[in-house]
This record gives structure tokens, sequence and C-alpha cells, in this order.
């Protein structure tokens, strides 16, 4: 599959990884606009904006404990593996939209979660944030400042955390390979990092068994699906001479 940009892999000092909810689709994950996708079955602005968070927390912190119950017995798969083990050869970054931590668990050590983690929560008013406890005994949970907590992602509507958005940015724009995989690319403003990459000359590589909006606009667009695409370019970072 990267024969062709076997030398560019090869010859490449900094790979960034994009990905979404369909790298860890084939760890049961489901994504939000696949076929059995979230937002098929439910409406984003009842669940996903601080609107509805305040119409009914219970409503929404009772859907993020069951994803995360799914998360949590969810096992990294073959595509978050390659990646973490790509780290042995090069500089590898993942500049992610998921909050499942599956990058983490699968051994990658430089990992942007840009749209938050569903294992942090924080508080709706002061600045607690914590890794989040097994459960709780009631829902909504409380800060003991008084006020509501909610999970640490960004929602519909929200702005991402500048720091983390900004060296997402960096990245983007100093890597010579940019993959991005498992992501329709219709949420911004992470849908731009392919844009800073190629406007820096990388070369950029799609990995989806979709088409998505910018697959016209990729080196390489692979319509197949990350865990068994992925684990295929360790040997061409390997060894150059395949
Ligand atoms: N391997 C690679 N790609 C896959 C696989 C797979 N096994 N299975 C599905 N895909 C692709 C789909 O074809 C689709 O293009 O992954 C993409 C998933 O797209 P979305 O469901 O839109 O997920 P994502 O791009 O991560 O959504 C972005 O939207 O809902 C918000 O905050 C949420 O971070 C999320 C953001």
């Amino acid at each position: 599959m990267f024969k062709q940009f076997a030398d560019k892999l090869n010859n490449s000092k900094k790979i960034v990884f994009v990905t979404g909810a369909g790298i860890s689709q084939e760890s049961g994950i489901p994504t939000f606009r696949g076929k059995d996708g979230y937002w098929r079955k439910h409406d984003p602005m009842k669940l996903a904006t601080i609107d509805a968070f305040y119409d009914d927390p219970k409503l929404v912190w009772e859907w993020y404990e069951d994803r995360r119950k799914n998360i949590r017995s969810a096992q990294p798969n073959a595509g978050h593996k390659a990646i973490a083990e790509l780290e042995k050869y090069k500089d590898v970054v993942v500049l992610t939209q998921n909050i499942d931590g599956l990058h983490q668990r699968a051994g990658s050590s430089k990992v942007l979660e840009l749209h938050g983690s569903i294992i942090r929560i924080k508080c709706t008013v002061c600045d607690y944030i914590d890794s989040i406890p097994n459960s709780f005994d009631t829902l909504p949970p409380q800060c003991k400042c008084g006020n509501t907590l909610r999970p640490d992602v960004v929602w519909f509507g929200e702005a991402l955390p500048q720091d983390v958005w900004q060296e997402a940015i960096e990245h983007a724009n100093s890597c010579d390979v940019m993959i991005i995989a498992g992501t329709s690319l219709v949420v911004s403003p992470a849908n731009t990092l392919p844009l800073y990459a190629k406007q820096n000359g990388a070369t950029l590589i799609e990995v989806n068994p979709d088409e998505t909006i910018m697959s016209g606009d990729m080196d390489l667009s692979l319509k197949t699906t990350s865990a068994s695409c992925l684990p295929e370019l360790l040997p061409f970072i390997k060894n150059s001479n395949l």
C-alpha cells in the first residue's frame, strides 16, 4: 500500500497522525457519523453542548458514563499499536479528536487530545480538574465548591483548549508526513490540520474506508481500515531497502 511512498516515509523525520473515531471502531467503539454512529441514534444538540448539559445534566452524564464503560472494556487495536511502535524509529506525534485514551493505552507517548478526555472531569465553575473516579454516588456529581462537575471534553460550540491547539498547529507545520486516519474531517478546527501540513510541503496520506471531503487533496488515499493498514507502514520505516 505504501510502496510508492517508501522513500518519503523512510526519509521522513517527523510523522504526525491526525486521528478520529474510525481508528477506534475496530476496538468496538462506535463512530459518530458512520453506519451505527452515535449521531445516527442521538441528537448531538441534546447530548454534546453546554446548553444540553444545563438543560439535563443527568441525561448527559448517563450518556458519558455508558460510553466510558464501553471504552474501559475496549482494547487498543493493531492501528493504535502500529502508531505507538513507530515511535521507535521516528519522531511521531498523534493529534487525536478521540477522548478514549486508546492511543496512550497502546503506548503512544506524544498524544494531543484536541477534544479532551472522557477519563477526566472538571468543575463548571472553579478550576478543579482531575482524573475520573471509578464511579459516582449520584449523577450529576458535585464539585467540592458546590457546583456541578462535567466531563473534560469539548462540546459543540466550545473552543478547543488553546494551549493544545497552538501546539497541534506547530506539529502540523513541522511534519514531513501527515497520516489522517479514521476521521470524516467534517469538524473544525481539527479538519484544518492537513491544510497546515500541506502548506508546509508535507506528504498527506489518508486511511479511511470511505471518501472524505479532503480525499482529493491527499497524496495517497487508502480506502481501507486503520487496523489492517497501519501495521503495513512499519516495514517501510524500519528498513528502507524494501
Ligand atoms: N478505519 C479507518 N477509518 C474508519 C474505520 C476504520 N476501521 N471505520 C470508520 N472509519 C471512518 C469513517 O468512514 C468516517 O469517515 O472514520 C470516520 C469517522 O468519522 P466521524 O464519525 O465523523 O468521527 P470523527 O471524524 O472523529 O468526528 C469528529 O465530531 O462528533 C464530534 O467530537 C466528536 O471528535 C468527534 C468529531
